[in-house]
């Protein structure tokens, strides 16, 4: 007995036809759990007196299913008390969690979800004779690790676990050995190169990863050594003299799971880790998972946890990854480096300075080339788009230079190769100095600036030849999005308005080790970069305030209220980054480290209008040895309009702002600390006015206390509209066409009639629905044919009957007047379908109800139902429902 529910992901970014949508649904499950397999947290012996002799939590929670005849099988147990006391287990029959959620001592049961394999936004295999990379140093400038490392302050002594894909210890610059006295020193394999997030894990007690690669980057960000070979460029870790734990949890490709991610926490929890960093994740929007609970509560306890916001920043908000949801997680953002690695040509014949060009690598091209343009104008609007002249000489051992503009790259190329050219260089005409796509062809985009130099020499009768020099012709060139948050980083906040992500450390084009087999050193962009410098910043924390719980504890407030604010745009004034994206701001360690003014809570949560919290209080230390006089101020960063208006679409990214922003008075404005002193400010925060709350807009913004060089500020977080009023599934027609929800039938039309499936072959009816956002409950139900109700989504109106009224929905069986026949699927915090680089959406095909029972022969409708964010789950007013034409069931 097996749920047979199959689900499928489409990625396209067009709207489609549905029929062209339908045929290609692959039946492939991908719902973000593992069917059947779930994790129970039970009480502590010490939370039930009275039951102490019957032994071990684990013991007690198997006699209690036993006694409930419920079949099931134990995975894992986890026992650490204070964390997370529990067990994984298969159930026979999922529809025994409601049962298993009533047996005594049972806290909470919830689904194993999986893990994507962590993958980088953009991945390089480097070596150190390739010119032009960026170092760290521009990474540690821009934090203020610079400056801790010139005071010997490298993170000896701190412990910090990476759980990730392993690491590749043999790397020289990583210690170039395993166990105790060495950098890596210790950790754990817990799931072999095999491991797929399906098979059984082959656990061994050596993490090493030579296959993947992922995690000794990471390691590498925190602890790369000194003096690596990369001549002048240093590529040095964070806090390269703490000491590193490998936890293996991934094998050579595929993902993990919760279950895997939590048994790797506790295990570095229970080898004194001080800081524990995971580069992984999944987008759900939601802080409820096991993984990211027992982040968190290690997190409570002064252990510090980093984790990454994750890199779907194209699809706009609401959308920051599980386990960094975790609530006293600290969920990393990424900002881009402050240098692009480029390349620069050398000119003869005129005096120039090397003229760079957008390449990391040197263009392949040998010797000295003459230069010839393909036109003399240098405000041509279509050079070289049209074949060029019969009277154009063979241009084999040119190099050609050519004016960007309307017709692609490849179109010039190919005019100019059918003159046997095999070398151009493109000049820009002002769209924008960045990579371009040429196919095969060897040619690079120069600035306009220096290709109108050499057009206008040219015409004025100068030869110029030019060289690619293969090796000394790297440029740092300054970022035009240096500093800025990169646009893969996730925004949040969480559906239950949690500050997420936290902070952001620099992520984008980071140089770091990589396993020897593979490379060793690789150039990686992404949130899983950024993380580690956060716990390697964490370490360099430790290392000067000491180890100790307290101190682990205030990490987060230290780097948020000392972090600085990111703006969209380094050039024309725009607004500040939305906080749903920067956090707090680029950590500036050094700052954090040797503050001395404490601002606390750092964090300013104002949640929905329904739950507004309108006016905030934080405290302001005064920790230095003089007397200070702080004034307050306020600014506000731009606000996320999150949802397209005129639409229930969550809007993608990069998210538009808005300054409408909101208003903040202070109780005092201006107060003076003595050393040791502390003051509270109470800020009244009015969310913006005259704004439409159906896009949902999310206001943030700093609040400064400022006393000379001293500042530092609280940053909040509001939405100007009610969660509630969110709609959850699509009903609309936006994406396929189609009003959905919809089931479709065996040819995949939508059905509209009653209509009889006998499950031979193609021959199921398929329901598909989108999330629109994420929801609390999500149930299906079978109900009776004749069922006499409205859902609230129901365009296709099958009566007009009143609307039902139920009990609570976790309750199964029968609710007050709906009769339910059976449940199709029950899944608690369902985080929405993507509409950014992947619409998805969500199919499921059954034969079975959610306990794998066959459904018997006969007429059915399917009852869906979502609970609205911060609804109340016994109010049927606060579901949308939708219900679906009569399916017969003819097997
Ligand atoms: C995982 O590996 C097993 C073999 O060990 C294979 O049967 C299964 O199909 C793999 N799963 C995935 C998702 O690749
Ligand atoms: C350039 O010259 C080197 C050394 O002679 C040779 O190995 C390489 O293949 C040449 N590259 C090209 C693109 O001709
Ligand atoms: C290209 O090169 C070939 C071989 O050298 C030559 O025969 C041909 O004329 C050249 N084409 C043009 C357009 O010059
Ligand atoms: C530059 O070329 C692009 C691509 O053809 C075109 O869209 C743009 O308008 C041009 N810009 C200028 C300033 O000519
Ligand atoms: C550009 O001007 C130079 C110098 O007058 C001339 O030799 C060349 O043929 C011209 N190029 C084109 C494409 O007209
Ligand atoms: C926001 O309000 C909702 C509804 O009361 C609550 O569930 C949620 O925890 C609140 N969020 C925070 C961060 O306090
Ligand atoms: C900054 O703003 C300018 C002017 O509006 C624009 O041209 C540029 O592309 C923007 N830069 C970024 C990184 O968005
Ligand atoms: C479906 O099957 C039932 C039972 O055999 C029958 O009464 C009904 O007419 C069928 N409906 C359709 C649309 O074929
Ligand atoms: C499974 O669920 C259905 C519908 O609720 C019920 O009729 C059936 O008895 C259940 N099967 C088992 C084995 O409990």
């Amino acid at each position: 007995m097996r749920v047979t529910f199959s689900v499928a992901l489409l990625g396209a970014t067009s709207v489609w036809a549905a029929t062209a949508a339908l045929s290609g649904v692959e039946r492939v499950t991908n719902l973000p759990t593992v069917s059947n397999k779930f994790i129970v947290e039970v009480a502590e012996a010490s939370d039930i007196p009275s039951k102490r002799s019957l032994g071990t939590p684990h013991e007690r929670l198997y006699q209690s299913l036993r006694e409930r005849k419920i079949s099931f099988d134990v995975r894992k147990e986890y026992d650490a008390p204070g964390i997370f006391v529990g067990a994984s287990i298969t159930l026979t029959d999922a529809q025994d969690v409601a049962n298993i959620l009533r047996a005594e001592g049972v806290v909470a049961i919830r689904p194993v979800r999986t893990y994507g394999a962590p993958v980088p936004v953009s991945h390089k295999i480097v070596s150190p004779g390739d010119a032009g990379l960026p170092d760290s140093e521009s990474t540690h400038i821009s934090t203020g690790v610079d400056k801790l490392h010139a005071k010997g302050i490298t993170g000896k002594g701190i412990k910090i676990g990476i759980i990730d894909t392993g690491v590749d210890y043999t790397h020289p610059f990583l210690g170039g050995g395993f166990g105790p006295g060495f950098k890596i020193a210790g950790g754990y394999d817990l799931v072999g190169d095999a491991y797929n997030g399906t098979n059984t894990p082959v656990p061994d007690s050596d993490p090493l990863d030579q296959c993947f690669g992922h995690g000794t980057h990471v390691a590498g960000i925190i602890g790369c050594n000194p003096g690596n070979p990369f001549n002048i460029r240093q590529v040095v870790g964070v806090a390269y003299d703490a000491t590193i734990f490998a936890y293996r949890v991934f094998g050579c490709t595929g993902d993990t799971t919760d279950e895997v991610i939590v048994d790797a926490l506790l295990m570095g929890v229970k080898a004194g880790m001080d800081i524990l960093t995971m580069s992984i994740g999944g987008a759900d929007g939601w802080t409820e998972g096991t993984a990211s609970v027992v982040s968190s509560r290690i997190a409570a306890t002064g252990t510090i946890v980093t984790i990454a916001a994750g890199n779907d920043g194209a699809s706009g908000s609401w959308f920051t990854s599980s386990p960094g949801n975790g609530i006293d997680a600290i969920s990393v953002a990424s900002s881009d480096n402050t240098v692009i690695p480029l390349q620069a040509l050398t000119v003869e014949g005129v005096t120039h300075a090397p003229i760079v060009y957008y390449d990391t690598f040197p263009l392949p091209v040998n010797g000295t080339l003459p230069l010839y343009a393909t036109s003399n104008d240098t405000t041509i609007v279509d050079d070289a788009c049209n074949p060029l002249p019969a009277s154009t000489p063979n241009l084999a051992g040119f190099c050609i230079l050519i004016r960007r503009g309307t017709c692609t790259f490849v179109t010039k190329l190919a005019n100019i190769a059918a003159f046997n050219a095999s070398t151009a260089v493109i000049y820009d005409n002002g769209s924008g100095f960045a990579a371009i796509e040429v196919g095969d062809f060897n040619a690079v985009l120069i600035q306009a600036e220096d290709g109108v130099f050499l057009a206008e020499q040219l015409a004025a009768g100068v030869s110029i030849s030019v060289t690619f020099p293969q090796s000394g012709g790297s440029v740092n060139f300054p970022a035009p999005t240096g500093g800025l948050v990169s646009t893969f980083t996730s925004y949040g906040p969480s559906n239950d308005f949690y500050f997420k992500p936290a902070i952001t450390a620099p992520g984008g084009s980071i140089l770091s080790t990589f396993p020897v087999p593979l490379g060793s050193w690789a150039l990686d962009s992404g949130t899983s970069m950024a993380t580690p410098f956060i716990a390697a910043s964490s370490a360099l924390l430790f290392a000067v305030k000491g180890k100790s719980a307290a101190v682990g504890k205030t990490a987060r407030t230290l780097f948020e209220s000392t972090a600085q604010r990111i703006p969209t745009n380094l050039t024309d004034g725009g607004p500040f980054q939305t906080v749903t994206q920067q956090g707090a701001g680029l950590v500036q360690v050094y700052d954090a480290v040797f503050a001395t003014t404490i601002l606390s809570p750092a964090e300013l949560i104002l949640n929905d209008t329904a739950h507004f919290a309108g006016p905030q209080r934080f405290t302001v230390m005064n920790t230095g040895n003089s007397f200070k006089t702080y004034t307050l101020s306020h600014i506000p960063a731009g606000t996320a309009v999150t949802v397209d208006p005129g639409t229930i679409n969550v809007a993608v990214g990069p998210v538009p702002l808005s300054t409408d922003y909101a208003s903040v008075t202070f109780n005092t404005d201006k107060f003076t600390l003595y050393p040791g002193q502390t003051h509270q400010v109470i800020a009244t925060i009015k969310p913006p006015k005259g704004v439409d709350a159906t896009t949902f807009p999310v206001y943030s913004g700093f609040i400064y206390a400022t006393s000379g060089n001293d500042s530092v500020h609280a940053t909040y977080l509001g939405l100007a509209a009610s969660l509630e009023n969110k709609q959850v599934i699509d009903n609309t027609d936006f994406f396929f066409g189609i009003d959905l929800p919809v089931i479709l039938d065996s040819s995949g039309n939508v059905q509209d009639a009653p209509t009889n499936y006998t499950f031979v072959g193609d021959d199921a009816p398929t329901f598909l629905w989108r999330q629109a956002f994420g929801t609390p409950i999500f149930r299906l139900d079978l109900v009776s044919p004749n069922i006499k109700l409205t859902g609230t989504l129901n365009t296709r109106s099958s009566n007009d009957a009143p609307t039902f009224s139920f009990a609570h929905p976790h309750n199964g069986g029968t609710f007050a007047q709906v009769s339910i026949l059976g449940p199709l699927l029950e899944i608690d915090y369902l985080g929405r379908n993507d509409e950014g680089d992947s619409l998805d959406y969500t199919v499921i095909q059954t034969n079975t109800f959610a306990n794998g029972t066959i459904i018997p022969s006969g007429s059915y409708r399917v009852l869906l139902r979502a609970l609205k964010v911060t609804g109340d789950p016994t109010n049927e007013a606060d579901y949308e429902s939708w219900l679906s034409p009569i399916v017969g069931v003819a097997a």
